[in-house]
């Protein structure tokens, strides 16, 4: 019986070495010290032994019921304890991590040079006027001075939206900003107080133009302009040079000089472009400037007879200068960015950068 005691005990030690955690503790437990386990059989057969025997058996089987008592209030311990630090260690929060980043919007940079813009012009009077982007034939072209089938329409192909019965008068895309002129003399002209003393204008005209092109790294399908209209008695052209200039040295530079060279615009007489000293050379000749020393930046002019008719100011009476310049133009030209098709890609790679 003795012997059977210490095999019991024996096992049960070396099954408690594979118990790993709680759910095989109990197990153990059951199998060891349980009412049906080999111990317990032991003292439930008690009264079998003989008087000699009891008190050595008994002290004996006690002992081991001792030990292995001890020994699973020790395993259980000790589970406990490994299982509180796995889940410490898993729940672990490091602090010392690097945060997830917020990735945070920023202005399209087209946004960007078109404030500046109208921040600058905004320093010399000029008040924001919006137009709308869709307008008629009418107003995009024959109240500019442009009739039917004018040759100089080939230079802005358009988007049209309706033709249908409107003969020559569709619905189109507006190719610049300049119907915008129209809509604000006539807007400044209808509103006047005394018809023989209409308010003078200076407006800043920004927004999305559309020409039917095809795209290059030169020319978009869409782009920006912002167009600029001074009207009032006795402005002159010496009255669109210091405007412009002084906004090309606000733009450029203290430094920057410029140039106007004649041109045409069938709603402007005389016409011209202006120029800026290439900022990248110096006006030394480079690949932005195309050797030449000068950045084309804006088409103006004085505000054609007939179009201040159209907008309701007697050119006899009044005048006008107009300009439109395009933003895209002006951040290629700074950031020396040789492919416009970028602004409108959304491609973030290009974005970030500004
Ligand atoms: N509307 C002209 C263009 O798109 C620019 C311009 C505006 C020229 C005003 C003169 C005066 O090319």
């Amino acid at each position: 019986m003795l012997d059977k005691l210490n095999e019991i005990e024996k096992a049960a030690l070396e099954s408690l070495q594979l118990v790993q955690d709680q759910a095989a503790l109990d197990a153990w437990r059951v199998s060891t010290l349980g009412r049906s386990s080999a111990l317990m059989m032991v003292f439930a057969e008690f009264g079998k032994l003989s008087k000699e025997e009891r008190p050595i058996i008994g002290a004996a089987a006690n002992r081991v019921k001792v030990v292995l008592e001890s020994v699973l209030a020790e395993r259980a311990q000790a589970i406990k304890a490994a299982s509180l630090a796995k889940s410490l260690a898993g729940e672990k929060l490091d602090v010392t991590l690097p945060g997830r980043t917020v990735r945070i919007g920023r202005l399209h940079p087209s946004t960007v040079q078109l404030r500046l813009v109208l921040d600058i012009l905004a320093e010399m009077s000029f008040q924001v006027y919006t137009s709308r982007e869709v307008e008629t034939d009418e107003m995009n072209f024959q109240m500019l001075n442009f009739p039917p089938h004018h040759p100089a329409r080939e230079m802005q192909d358009s988007f049209y939206v309706e033709a249908g019965e409107r003969g020559d008068n569709p619905v189109l895309l507006r190719t610049h900003t300049s119907p915008g002129q129209i809509r604000a003399m006539r807007d400044a002209s209808r509103a006047a107080m005394d018809p023989e003393n209409l308010p003078s204008i200076r407006i800043v005209l920004p927004g999305m133009c559309f020409r039917y092109e095809q795209i290059t790294a030169r020319s978009e399908m869409q782009f920006n302009q912002v167009e600029g209209l001074a009207v009032g008695k006795g402005i002159t052209f010496s009255d669109l040079k210091g405007t412009l200039i002084n906004f090309a040295r606000r733009m450029f530079g203290q430094n920057a000089r410029t140039r106007f060279r004649a041109d045409y615009f069938p709603f402007t007489e005389p016409s011209a472009e202006m120029d800026v000293e290439c900022f990248v050379c110096g006006g030394k000749g480079c690949s932005v400037c195309k050797k030449s020393g000068w950045l084309e930046i804006l088409g103006c002019g004085m505000v054609h007879p007939v179009v201040l008719q159209n907008g309701g100011y007697d050119p006899k009476r009044y005048s006008g200068f107009a300009f439109g310049m395009g933003p895209e133009r002006q951040l290629m030209l700074r950031y020396k960015i040789n492919d416009i098709r970028y602004f409108w890609g959304n491609d973030v790679r290009f974005l970030e950068q500004f």
